[in-house]
């Protein structure tokens, strides 16, 4: 079946759909883990108050700069920024798709590991080693395996369709990933001397409002959480009709987003203090690594005893799961959607040989995690950027009525010429001075993983 027509590029059943997916692509392994360790890292409540402060001064503008991309099209990326922006622009639809496989490539094999601990505390129990745990999980035989697991479900929910698939999928999923976080942040609330993981959440240090590096945290994080810069949220936005509020969205989204993090920090930090685990943080698995997540963390667990930390573990990494797939599921319905409207494949032909070839590219990280860094630090950091920035110069400037085509459906129009003066004026600047500093820190991060 040829995939021209509008109606045959499938659409959302609801907006609440559509919401949900989206907030499925933002909240992931970013928000779980990233999030809170940077602002216990950055300064607490002041970066809190940075963090929110970016989201609203060049996140959502970029959100809602690739929904009218997205939606006024009704295409896929590449296609959407030739229509609007003619051929020169064919490059940036490109670069969003690049992106789309190497991030889906190194995501892939996380959330490989995620199942693999799922699966070891529903049929095991505690993991009372999980240094050991990990350094069997994270590379070789099991982590390729995971990693083809994780494809396959991925590419299940996503050969569904939007509404069929991803849809149905997300707005089951996320609001029992709403529940399971909320529960148990508030089990870690009643948990004996939890309050020393809020003081260390919190320990604000105001002069972190006025340093250039924390800064350049939360708004990279930013990004990064909201799945900016690589096209998701055009992708899921070609998918709506002009009844749909777009501003609207954008703000549910982002504070949905912006909550799972937060919570994501109220749950952790309480957990690892009341059990008396802090020592870890500052251990050899510094706290800003994947290791934390996957050695700290079951380290608390097992010492809540066999059965309570069985139950919790279950909970924590089926959520961790759920985080990841969904986030995987958009990751992949970019390059699927590209797929389907330039080459002129089926969906099926599509996800099955795109998924495929992702997995395949995948493979070197769940081999050596060196390839893990190599991949995150070119795409998540250094290519979302540019992706961002780019975006935004185009609806910026060269779109020719990115208000009008927003105007539709929304109660917010008053808003909008704001919205594009922010484009124009205030987003790009700041994202070129984030992008030199993560072009550095990435060749920093790179060289001293390939150098050793
Ligand atoms: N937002 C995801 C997270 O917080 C990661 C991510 C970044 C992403 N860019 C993306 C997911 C693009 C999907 C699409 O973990």
């Amino acid at each position: 079946m040829a995939a021209a027509s509008p109606s045959s590029r499938g659409s959302w059943g609801t907006q609440f759909g559509f919401i949900m997916a989206a907030v499925g692509s933002a909240v992931g392994l970013g928000n779980m883990w990233r999030f809170p360790y940077q602002m216990a890292e950055n300064g607490g409540a002041a970066f809190l108050i940075l963090y929110v402060g970016m989201v609203l001064l060049i996140g959502l503008p970029i959100m809602l700069a690739e929904f009218s991309v997205g939606r006024g099209s009704g295409k896929s990326p590449i296609d959407a920024l030739v229509a609007f922006g003619g051929k020169k622009w064919k490059p940036l639809g490109m670069l969003f798709v690049a992106a789309g496989f190497i991030i889906l490539g190194y995501y892939g094999v996380i959330a490989g590991w995620v199942i693999q601990y799922t699966w070891t505390y529903l049929v095991d129990g505690v993991i009372v080693d999980p240094g050991a745990t990990f350094g069997a999980y994270a590379t070789g035989t099991n982590a390729v395996m995971a990693q083809v697991l994780v494809m396959l479900l991925t590419i299940g929910v996503v050969i569904g369709g939007v509404q069929s698939g991803i849809e149905r999928a997300s707005v089951f999923l996320m609001p029992l990933l709403f529940l399971i976080l909320i529960g148990l942040a508030v089990y870690a609330f009643f948990l004996p001397g939890s309050g020393a993981g809020y003081a260390y959440l919190f320990k604000t240090d105001f002069g972190a409002l006025f340093d250039f590096g924390v800064l350049r945290s939360a708004a990279g994080q930013a990004l990064f959480s909201l799945s900016l810069g690589m096209g998701a949220m055009l992708t899921y936005a070609s998918y709506l009709s002009k009844q749909d509020d777009l501003p609207k969205s954008a703000f549910y989204i982002g504070g949905a987003d912006t909550g799972v993090a937060f919570i994501a920090g109220l749950m952790i930090f309480p957990l690892i203090f009341a059990l008396g685990l802090e020592g870890a943080l500052q251990g050899d698995e510094s706290i800003g690594t994947v290791g934390a997540l996957f050695i700290t963390l079951p380290e608390t667990f097992s010492s809540m005893g066999p059965a309570t930390g069985r139950v919790v573990g279950i909970l924590f990494f089926f959520a961790l799961f759920v985080a990841a797939i969904t986030s995987a599921i958009s990751l992949l319905e970019v390059v699927t959607s590209t797929a389907i409207d330039t080459l002129k494949w089926s969906r099926r032909k599509a996800t099955l040989i795109m998924g495929s070839a992702i997995c395949l590219i995948g493979i070197p990280c769940a081999i050596d995690l060196k390839y893990l860094t190599l991949y995150d630090e070119i795409a998540g950091e250094v290519l979302l950027v540019i992706g961002a920035l780019f975006i935004s110069l185009f609806v910026g400037w060269r779109m020719k009525n990115p208000i009008e085509e927003v105007q539709q459906g929304t109660t917010l129009g008053r808003i909008l010429p704001g919205w594009r003066t922010v484009l124009r004026y205030v987003v790009p600047p700041i994202l070129v001075f984030i992008l030199i500093s993560q072009v550095i820190k990435a060749y920093t991060e790179i060289s001293n993983a390939f150098g050793g």
